[in-house]
């Protein structure tokens, strides 16, 4: 086959006009299972390149108010929840080199804040966080590296339990309702049938410092061989299979 081509698939190519493109990682994984922990020690680690999180959070639909009245009864853990195709434009733009202004989700109340945005800038990195951003195929066709955080279901749930009743203004019954009702199947049926689309798997979440710093040395690689390629366009890159 085509050597150099096959070596540069699956990194992301300079633009026509020689600036880079963004490197995109997919972090997902169940509900409290330190997704947003993991991101951030990354974004900690990478404190030399322009990083930015997006959370799929952020693109929940608000609920109308027929369904706030039944909001025991909204699953929010199916992916209908989430608009993609709002999600989908927001990460096209930011990866095409543009800012972007990304809805502020509110989980008290169910709905999106409508006088603010939180603005973007465009970066060498993007992360895109959340229980299903491996679930939608244009989703995952737009990220050049795919990270599970798995951690077992008694411990999200007792993580859940606190930061619910702590941060999002639930009490420890409805959260044990909703978990049984929604957030479990949802997970069985959606989430982990995701997992088999991963790279790379992280046991203990933020725990595991040495995943995270295996994972920061790959992404330190791939930036390295973004710049090779914009001054080099046409150098052969070999780059390794990454396993933990
Ligand atoms: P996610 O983004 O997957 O929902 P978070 O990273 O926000 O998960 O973690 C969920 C909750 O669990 C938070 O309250 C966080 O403080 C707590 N948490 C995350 N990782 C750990 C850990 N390794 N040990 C103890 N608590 C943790
Ligand atoms: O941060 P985490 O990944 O846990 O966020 C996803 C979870 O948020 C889902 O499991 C969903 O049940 C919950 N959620 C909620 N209320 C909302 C929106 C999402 O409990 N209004």
């Amino acid at each position: 086959g085509n050597g150099t081509a096959d070596a540069v698939k699956g990194l992301a190519s300079p633009r026509a006009d020689g600036t880079k493109q963004p490197f995109v990682i997919g972090v997902s994984g169940g509900t409290a299972s330190g997704k947003t922990t993991v991101c951030d020690m990354i974004i900690q680690q990478l404190h030399d390149h322009r990083v930015v999180l997006v959370n799929q959070d952020s693109f929940y639909h608000g609920l109308t108010e027929e369904q706030s009245e039944h909001v025991q009864d909204y699953n929010f853990d199916h992916p209908d929840a989430f608009d993609t195709d709002q999600l989908l434009e927001c990460m096209g733009k930011l990866k095409s080199g543009q800012s972007v202004n990304i809805p502020i989700y509110d989980f008290k109340n169910h709905r999106r804040c409508s006088e603010s945005f939180r603005k973007v800038n465009a970066s060498d990195v993007i992360i895109l966080e959340g229980i299903l951003v491996f679930h939608d195929q244009r989703v995952r066709d737009l990220m050049d590296m795919k990270i599970f955080v798995d951690t077992d279901a008694d411990i999200r749930l007792a993580r859940r339990i606190r930061r619910d009743t702590d941060e999002r203004g639930r009490d420890v019954i409805s959260v044990l309702e909703q978990y049984g009702r929604f957030v479990k199947p949802a997970f069985d049926d959606f989430v982990l049938p995701s997992k088999k689309y991963a790279d790379v798997i992280i046991p203990k979440g933020g725990d595991n410092h040495v995943a995270i710093d295996l994972i920061v040395q790959h992404i330190r690689t791939k930036l390295g061989q973004h710049d090779l390629c914009k001054i080099y366009p046409n150098v052969f890159v070999v780059h390794t299979t990454f396993q933990i």
